[in-house]
């Protein structure tokens, strides 16, 4: 959930490099920022905590007097202890000399707070507070090094518990040393030259290093400004090669966008684009590994898992698989399936779609089924993620960078390639239209689309600026694509917002339309449109305020916005355009911050 930053070098000042890189992180998590600076001189200050945002840290650091070549940082979402100053990272041992960031949960720290910290104080009500008074206290009553009591305070941590975490532990004494460690939560180290990074996030130090060495779960690591040394949970020491990551650092500057989310949504005629490219061969004909396409057709049932935005892009490639491909699909969200498993078929092949690829509830769905020795594969904008490392296969979702919370531009990838792989294992002869054709002609359309923002400004100002709750309704594939703009919308707008298959209104929620109140309807598939358009004039009958997003071979004259065609189940990658571009400009109209909404963050590590 939160973000880390940590940085040691020869000769360069740290603090530039850590308040640089929480800008970047910031997105993942955000109600409080802190960095650590050891400088033993005299009227130095080290430990900087502020609430709010980086921006509020930025300002007060600037009025202490900070200077050192080495230091940590953290961005925090809150998980436990409220948002202040004293739960914000870094955590300081009583004696002043152990300095902790944390990302994750250290499950068992009320126990550890009654069992071994019984005469300590503390000043936070943070489980990383525990942690770092937990490793001051294994130095001072059993004399061990700094390396020893941290590795000792790794396994009191994960004792019968199921803790995650990413720490960053500097000792006051050895002031150019990182202690690192990981587990289940993001932490990758980057390689400079006379320097050394750590981060939760490669999009943080991109300006710094493009190679980074990647920490598998329980790897402990001592980071110094010109060497990294890393061990196995036993303490055997881990060779391990570098990897270069091909983003450029301004891939993840906004440019002259107002906020990252409206960038994104430009972006997404580019991402069709890249994925055409990148799986369709000259003869446009698609691209996997065969073994990919191999386990997917011999599979007798597909299970989509993911979260959030995922899932709902799931729900749309679970109809393709099915539709298209003649395969049982089945679509589930993450964090139901891992604690109540449903019965599996004889064959099953799990998809897992994950933006970050490092969300806690659809790892702990992949480590099940790798345990039951299932098959898998992820499709993740992030390459060497942990979804992507622990699945069987990977491809990756090539949207680049998304940093706003709220994603977009992910979605319309993985519908994209779901497609694609969908096309790939069926009979394409039958499907009768050529995907590739297709996909392009969408890339313009969506263009089309985004190039009419001043349309969806004024709609979002007057239908959904001033509203209390608005619905969009939708049938088949358009019931999944509401479920999306529904979620878009209540989570950077705070209009409360109900996603619904069409049909179901009559059953009760018809109840809650008003005088007034926004319903739009997602129209684009034939067969159901003119059930949807009953179902529309029944909240109309109630006084509903509504709106029409329809596809124009079904349009009518009174509609209000008319989507360019496309084959049925393709629909979603244009009439989920509007609606993102709704939730932005009722987002803004309301005078919220789009790319950082309260209470939520990108990266969602913790279950
Ligand atoms: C909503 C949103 C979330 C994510 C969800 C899963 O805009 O971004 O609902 O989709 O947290 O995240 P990933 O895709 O990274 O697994």
């Amino acid at each position: 959930y939160c973000g880390i930053v940590g940085f040691t070098s020869l000769n360069y000042q740290s603090s530039p490099v850590l308040l640089k890189g929480l800008e970047k992180l910031e997105y993942r998590g955000y109600d409080s920022a802190g960095i650590f600076v050891p400088n033993s001189d005299e009227g130095m200050d080290q430990l900087v905590r502020e609430k709010g945002r980086v921006a509020d840290l930025e300002a007060l650091v600037a009025t202490k007097h900070v200077s050192g070549t080495t230091g940590i940082a953290h961005t925090r979402w809150a998980t436990h202890g409220e948002p202040s100053v004293e739960n914000a990272h870094p955590h300081m041992s009583n004696d002043g000399r152990f300095y902790l960031v944390h990302n994750g949960v250290i499950e068992n720290y009320e126990e550890l707070k009654e069992t071994m910290l019984k005469d300590v104080e503390l000043h936070s009500d943070t489980d990383t507070e525990v942690g770092v008074q937990v490793i001051a206290k294994l130095v001072a009553d059993e004399g061990l090094s700094t390396f020893d009591a941290f590795n000792k305070a790794l396994t009191l941590f994960s004792n019968d518990s199921e803790s995650a975490y990413g720490f960053l532990l500097m000792d006051q004494t050895e002031p150019e040393r990182m202690y690192v460690a990981k587990r289940k939560s993001p932490l990758l180290i980057g390689l400079g030259k006379d320097f050394n990074v750590v981060t939760s996030d490669a999009i943080a130090v991109l300006d710094q290093t493009k190679d980074f060495l990647e920490l598998h779960d329980g790897e402990v690591a001592i980071v110094d400004p010109s060497e990294v040394k890393l061990f196995d949970e036993h303490g055997a020491t881990v060779t391990r090669e570098p990897f270069h990551l091909d983003i450029d650092a301004s891939e993840t500057d906004k440019g002259t966008y107002p906020f990252y989310m409206l960038k994104e949504i430009d972006e997404q005629p580019i991402v069709i684009r890249n994925l055409l490219s990148r799986y369709f061969d000259a003869d446009k004909h698609v691209q996997f590994g065969s073994e990919i396409l191999r386990e997917i057709r011999e599979a007798d049932r597909l299970y989509i898992i993911a979260a959030g935005t995922s899932y709902h892009a799931g729900l749309v490639g679970g109809r393709m698989f099915e539709q298209w491909s003649g395969k049982p699909t089945e679509v589930h969200i993450s964090s139901e399936f891992a604690y109540e498993q449903p019965l599996l078929s004889e064959k099953p092949f799990f998809i897992f779609l994950s933006q970050s690829g490092e969300t806690a509830d659809s790892r702990e769905v992949l480590q099940q089924i790798n345990a039951q020795g299932h098959h898998s594969l992820t499709l993740t904008n992030v390459e060497k993620s942990t979804l992507w490392r622990e699945a069987t296969y990977a491809l990756p979702l090539l949207a680049g960078p998304e940093i706003a919370v709220a994603s977009t531009k992910a979605y319309i990838a993985q519908v994209t390639l779901e497609a694609m792989l969908a096309y790939a294992v069926a009979d394409q002869a039958q499907l009768g239209f050529d995907l590739e054709q297709e996909l392009s002609k969408i890339a313009v359309d969506i263009q089309g689309i985004v190039d009419d923002k001043e349309t969806f400004k004024q709609v979002a100002e007057e239908l959904l600026v001033p509203a209390q709750s608005a619905f969009y309704i939708g049938r088949g594939v358009d019931s999944a694509v509401s479920l999306e703009a529904a979620l878009k919308l209540k989570e950077i707008s705070y209009v409360q917002a109900e996603g619904f298959a069409a049909g179901e209104l009559k059953h009760g929620t018809l109840a809650l339309i008003e005088k007034g109140t926004p319903v739009i309807a997602l129209m684009t598939q034939p067969k159901m449109a003119l059930l949807t358009r009953g179902n529309l004039a029944e909240t109309q009958a109630r006084g509903a305020k509504a709106y029409t997003i329809v596809s124009k071979s079904i349009a009518k004259a009174n509609d209000n916005y008319v989507l360019p065609d496309t084959i049925d189940l393709l629909s979603p990658l244009l009439s989920v355009v509007p609606t993102q571009l709704l939730a932005y400009y009722t987002s803004l109209g309301r005078g919220l911050d789009v790319d950082r909404p309260r209470n939520l963050a990108k990266s969602v590590t913790v279950q």
